[in-house]
Parts: C-alpha cells; structure tokens; sequence
C-alpha cells in the first residue's frame, strides 16, 4: 500500500473548501490509488466550522481518507506537505484601496511561505487560489526561498474551464471538442482568453466564430464571469472554483493529454515577452509532475497587446509589494 499524501487546504471552514474536500477525499485530487490525508489550516475563529466539516468526512468513510488534522498553526499544517492549496485569503472590502489587500494578503501568504520553507516535503506542490490568486503565490514563493519557484503555482483553471464552456455552448459542440485554449497572464479583469490558437474538431476555433463575438462578447463574458455568477446565483463561484483546483492539480500530477494544453499560472521565464519571476498564466502541458510552457504558439498584433496589458497588472502588483517589503 502507498504512504498517503498530506494534502493541506488553507480556508478549509470556507465555501470553497466545503466543495474542494470531499472531492479529494474521494481520490479525486490525486487519483484512485492514492491514499490522502487531509490538513485543514484555518485561522482561530474558523476552526470550529472545520472541525464540523471534519466530522461529515468522517461520516463520509471515504475508503482513501487517512486522516484529518485541523490546525490554526500553518508551521504544524505544513510540516510534511506534499500538495497545499492555498484557499484562505483576505477579501477586498468596501473602501479597501488595492495597496491594502495586497499588504493584508502579504500578512498571511508570507508567513505560509515560510512554514511551507520550514516543513514541507520535497515535492511540495502549491497552488494559490486566494485572491488576488497570482500575486499571492509570489508573495509565497518569495517567503520560501528553498523550494523551487515552478513549486508555486496560482489558478487560472476556472477561467480556463469558463472559456471553453463560453465556446462549446456558442459552436453548440461537446466540451470534449474544444483543444488548445489557453487564458493568459493575470487571474483579474485583464485575464486574455485566446482563441486563437484554439481548436474546434481540429480546425482553428477563431475561424468558426465572428470576430465581433470573440472580441465584443466572448473575452469580457469569460473575464467577468465570476461577477455574472455573484449576480445570477447570489453569491461567488465555489463548486466551479474547487472543480478548477482538482482539475489543476490532478493535470499537474499525472500530466496532461497528448496533444492539448491546459492553463495554469506558473513562474514566468521569459517566455512570449512575459517578464521572467511574475506569476503568470500561459499555456502549459504537465510531464513527470512539472509545467512545461508550450512553445512556438503565433501571438498576432490583438493577443499581443493583451497578453502585454495583463503583464504590466502583474509587474505593477509585484513592484506594490515589494514596495510593501514582502517580496
Ligand atoms: P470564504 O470566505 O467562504 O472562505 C475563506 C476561508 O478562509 C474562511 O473560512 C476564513 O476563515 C479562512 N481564512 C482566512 N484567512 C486565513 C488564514 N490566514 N489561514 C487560513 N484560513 C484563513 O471564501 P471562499 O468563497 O471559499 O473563497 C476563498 C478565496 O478564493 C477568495 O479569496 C476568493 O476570492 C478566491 N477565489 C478564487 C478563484 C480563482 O479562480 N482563482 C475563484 C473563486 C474564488
């Protein structure tokens, strides 16, 4: 039998949390041979609503659940982590200038860097879903200068997983006809959901649809989604947003179809003039557990100038919290 895998979600008590645990109890993050046991990080006032949480995974009897520890100590969370989801984040609340959520996020993103520096086993795996999900990541990273940077990732998935149920709903096709999209640069309004490069039943996926609606409808619905989802069903995109966590990290662990990409936001090395060390989404494949940017793709003068504006939001956020002494 294999050891399990410690498996740590920061803002376990939380809605997001709630519809991420049981799937990965359920071998759903990992796969159906992985045994996982689950660490749930909350802070004080949270863990009581996590130690409810526990009790319905108990009552769950998951045949792949080890264990679950809950703590609101991040050094005890992540000593031994192999995957951490980093969900726990301090929302923008009325009247809070960007400057103030960054600085308030820097207050939990970097001492869990430090205890993922600390703790974590060597193939700690991190994905940030917290808002503003990217820089945060950074933020992390930096507090963590032992692990290696590709170890810290941020998610771009749900706006991924949106772009391509936007298109298969517009072609009136199965999502499973939809190939090579990609969302680039910053989980925010800026996001660039390319189509471009995309396929639909293996012909070029901009060519089956008017460029008014890939441009006028299409990028700002897939870029405003989550506010439509608040507006529609009353509250922010959860099951979605775990569905999307899953889905990142299960492609990041048993690697990505042959043939296709996904979208994640990794460490930029340089790659289609995205300045290198930002955390940034691009189009990537998973081989033996690593992100690989895929290469080679055409950038025409539109993608360009969007792929562009979404690294400058990037660079302006990194040089706010350097400025803020946390990178
Ligand atoms: P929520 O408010 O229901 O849950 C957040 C939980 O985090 C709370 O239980 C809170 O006690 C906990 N928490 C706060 N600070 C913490 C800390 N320092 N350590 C551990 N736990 C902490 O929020 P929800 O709906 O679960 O969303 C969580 C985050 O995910 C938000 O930042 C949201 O903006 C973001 N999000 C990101 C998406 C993406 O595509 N990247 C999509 C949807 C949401």
């Amino acid at each position: 039998p294999t050891a399990p895998v410690n498996v740590v979600v920061t803002g376990a008590a939380g809605q997001i949390g709630y519809a991420l645990l049981f799937r990965i109890a359920s071998g759903q993050l990992l796969g159906p041979d992985t045994p996982v046991r689950l660490r749930l990080l909350e802070i004080p006032q949270g863990v009581k609503a996590a130690e409810g949480v526990a009790l319905e995974l108990q009552d769950s009897a998951f045949p792949l659940l080890a264990g679950v520890d809950i703590t609101d100590d991040a050094t005890k969370a992540f000593d031994g982590a192999n995957v951490g989801l980093l969900v726990g984040a301090r929302p923008r609340t009325k009247g809070m200038e960007r400057g103030d959520l960054l600085e308030a996020n820097g207050g939990i993103f970097a001492p869990q860097g430090r205890a993922i520096n600390a703790g974590a086993a060597d193939d700690i795996r991190i994905l940030v879903v917290g808002n503003p999900a990217n820089t945060n990541a950074l933020i992390a990273s930096s507090a963590a200068p032992d692990v290696p940077a590709e170890r810290f990732t941020a998610m771009t998935r749900l706006d991924h997983n949106r772009a391509v149920g936007q298109l298969a709903a517009k072609l009136e096709v199965p999502v499973t006809e939809i190939h090579k999209l990609t969302i680039w640069g910053n989980h925010s309004a800026t996001q660039y959901p390319d189509l471009y490069n995309a396929e639909v039943n293996g012909k070029s996926a901009a060519e089956q649809v008017d460029e008014a609606w890939l441009r006028d409808e299409f990028i700002p619905r897939v870029a405003k989604r989550g506010a439509e989802i608040i507006e529609v069903r009353g509250g922010s995109s959860v099951a979605s947003a775990a569905n999307a966590a899953i889905d990142h990290v299960y492609d990041w662990v048993n690697g990505t179809p042959e043939g296709d990409w996904v979208s994640a936001a990794i460490p930029s090395d340089g790659s289609y003039g995205v300045p290198e060390g930002i955390i940034s989404s691009f189009p990537v494949t998973s081989e033996n557990g690593a992100w690989k940017i895929v290469q080679g793709l055409d950038i025409n003068d539109f993608s360009r100038e969007r792929i562009d504006a979404s690294a400058k939001e990037l660079v302006e956020e990194r040089d706010a919290v350097k400025a803020l002494g946390l990178l």
